[in-house]
């Protein structure tokens, strides 16, 4: 059978270490569409590293780079499953421009689970400076309100593989 021709993007949001990159990369291939990465996307463009942007010309001028790849990739020809960066959806102006133009899917995910994916591999600035279950939980309270206004929240939980929710996103 012919597979379903993605006809928006999809735009994954939710916090670092929700397994937005991943599950983006399964569903992508699920859905025979491309796939990118927002803070791929702002490397490629400035030739740094996410790190290296913030230590050297500040989260805001990040956040207004991000606007303007995330305003690039939710209007390219073709359809693509769009892991945006956690604080992207925070932005205002960002979350208007993803709320209209894209479906979005909030992968909500418990402290825990969390703590521990961010925990193998930490190159990021947010977490940089200190205990990464203190500052996940601040961000927490502090997005997951605005996270909820996605179209659609899917729960990641502790253990179990991102193919799984990647399926869940497109049976609901
Ligand atoms: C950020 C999340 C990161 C990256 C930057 C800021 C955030 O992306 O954009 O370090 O504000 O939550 P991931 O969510 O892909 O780690």
């Amino acid at each position: 059978a012919a597979r379903p021709r993605l006809l928006r993007p999809v735009a994954l949001v939710g916090l670092m270490g929700a397994g937005k990159t991943t599950v983006g990369r399964r569903l992508a291939a699920m859905l025979d569409a491309p796939f990118v990465d927002s803070d791929e996307e702002i490397e490629a463009a400035a030739r740094m590293s996410v790190a290296e942007i913030f230590a050297s010309m500040g989260e805001d001028a990040f956040r207004q780079g991000e606007r303007r790849v995330i305003a690039r990739l939710v209007r390219q020809s073709r359809p693509a499953v769009i892991a945006t960066g956690g604080g992207a959806f925070m932005n205002d102006d960002t979350r208007a421009l993803l709320l209209s133009r894209a479906a979005t899917v909030w992968i909500r995910a418990e402290l825990d689970t969390l703590v521990e994916r961010v925990g193998r591999k930490n190159t990021r600035p947010l977490l940089a400076g200190g205990d990464p279950r203190r500052v996940l939980a601040e961000l927490m309270a502090r997005r997951h309100p605005v996270y909820a206004e996605a179209a659609v929240v899917v729960d990641s939980r502790r253990g179990e593989k991102h193919e799984a929710v990647a399926a869940r996103i497109l049976d609901g």
